[in-house]
């Protein structure tokens, strides 16, 4: 018994660090730069109208995007098909954000299962070490 708590004890020190940080592995000061692809389109912009970035409105605002259900946005006017992928169940994080940027038409496609999805993003960004980055930035920039 006093073995068993011990090792929880231990278990859950060496895991708390690990679990706050676990939504995102890239690196956020790099995806700082990164996001400079981003703003022609998107904005960061929090609950509170703090500006992060002052970006275009051809997309949705991307602060607070981590758990976010997909396509969600209110006054946003999305595609169809992010729409439903949201209804569907998606909601971003690290892993589906840095399949969507690589090619978002052919994400929804896939997450779909329908050949004509479409999407509103033509931008793709091929590298996967700049998605992560992007989205560690993202992320850090905080949530509502
Ligand atoms: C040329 C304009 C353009 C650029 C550049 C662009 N996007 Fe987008 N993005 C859009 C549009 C438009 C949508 C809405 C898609 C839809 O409705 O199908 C969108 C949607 C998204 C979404 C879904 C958000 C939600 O609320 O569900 C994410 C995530 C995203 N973009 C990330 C990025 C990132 C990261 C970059 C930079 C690496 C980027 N985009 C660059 C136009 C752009």
């Amino acid at each position: 018994m006093k073995l068993m708590s011990i090792l929880t004890l231990g278990l859950g020190l060496a895991a708390g660090p690990l679990l706050a940080d676990g939504h995102a592995s890239g690196d956020a000061e790099a995806g700082e730069k990164v996001f400079k692809k981003c703003k022609a389109c998107h904005m960061m912009v929090a609950g509170d109208g703090t500006v992060i970035v002052k970006g275009g409105k051809t997309g949705p605002n991307l602060f607070g995007l981590n758990e976010r259900v997909a396509g969600s946005l209110e006054g946003f006017k999305y595609g169809k098909s992010i729409v439903a992928a949201g209804e569907a169940g998606l909601a971003w994080n690290e892993a589906e954000f840095v399949d969507y940027v690589a090619d978002p038409k052919d994400f929804l496609k896939r997450t779909l299962d329908d050949k004509k999805a479409k999407s509103k993003m033509s931008f793709k960004l091929k590298k996967e070490k700049d998605a992560t980055n992007v989205w560690a930035y993202i992320v850090s920039a905080g949530t509502e």
